[in-house]
């Protein structure tokens, strides 16, 4: 189903009113059409766009779409984490501009240029530097799109906005990192063209209790450290 109850045939991008869409924007900042991963997906996601009824808006995030935001985020978590989307959106909203990127997508349906929007997907990104000795590169920590509006291409225009931006100022590498059984996300991702990197992620347990953790004697008897 759409945002707005029906079930879109292929939703996509279409050009805003003012101003460019995700896709023309990534496509004009690399020539209006070179054959790289950013055009790429934008093309992707035009299409599909073009075939749907849903006219989609990337834009950055507005106080007034956290209610969405955070209801949008409780249907694939199951939790409403009301104070921490008040935080994501002081660090990435509000304070985030040209590193931090918090960026929703706005879909309406039909022809009348005024009619009302929805908001149907988020991403959350920014450019971090030399974290683990890396140069600076851009990270996408947060993507969620509208179960009723998925594999319509609003997953692509929202990549394809963020990864733009991170162009702008020069970084040459995006990251992710996601759940190793979300194979939804990985073929999303996989389908952007990301593929695994040279990092891998490392945890362990800490506190009371657990191996490292007060009273469980030295670091050497828990395992020992990284070094
Ligand atoms: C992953 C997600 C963002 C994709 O959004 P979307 O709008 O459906 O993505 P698109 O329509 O742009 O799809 C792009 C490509 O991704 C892949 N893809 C998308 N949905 C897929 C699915 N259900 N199965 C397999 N591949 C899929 C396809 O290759 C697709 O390209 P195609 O349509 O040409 O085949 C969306 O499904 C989602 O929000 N999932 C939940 C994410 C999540 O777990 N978030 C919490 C942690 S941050």
């Amino acid at each position: 189903m759409s945002a707005h109850g029906k079930t879109p045939r292929r939703a996509g991008t279409e050009t805003p009113r003012r101003g460019r869409t995700a896709a023309g924007a990534a496509a004009a900042a690399h020539g209006g059409g070179a054959a790289d991963g950013s055009a790429r997906g934008e093309r992707r996601a035009a299409a599909a766009a073009a075939a749907a009824g849903l006219r989609l808006r990337v834009r950055a995030v507005r106080q007034a779409d956290l209610p969405a935001v955070i209801a949008l985020d409780a249907t694939v978590t199951g939790l409403h984490k009301a104070d921490y989307w008040q935080r994501v959106y002081r660090r990435y909203g509000v304070a985030g501009q040209g590193l931090r990127h918090f960026l929703v997508a706005e879909a309406s349906e039909g022809k009348a240029a005024r009619a009302a929007a929805t908001i149907c997907g988020f991403v959350i990104g920014e450019v971090r530097d030399w974290e683990f000795g890396s140069p600076p590169c851009g990270w996408v920590f947060a993507i969620d799109v509208d179960p009723r509006v998925r594999q319509a291409g609003v997953g692509t225009a929202l990549l394809a906005a963020v990864r733009e931006r991170f162009e702008r100022v020069g970084v040459d590498r995006l990251r992710t990192m996601l759940a190793r059984d979300n194979t939804l996300l990985l073929s999303f991702f996989r389908a952007q063209g990301l593929t695994a990197g040279r990092l891998i992620p490392l945890e362990t347990e800490i506190g009371p209790g657990t191996a490292g953790g007060a009273g469980a004697g030295s670091p050497a008897a828990a395992g020992g450290s990284a070094r």
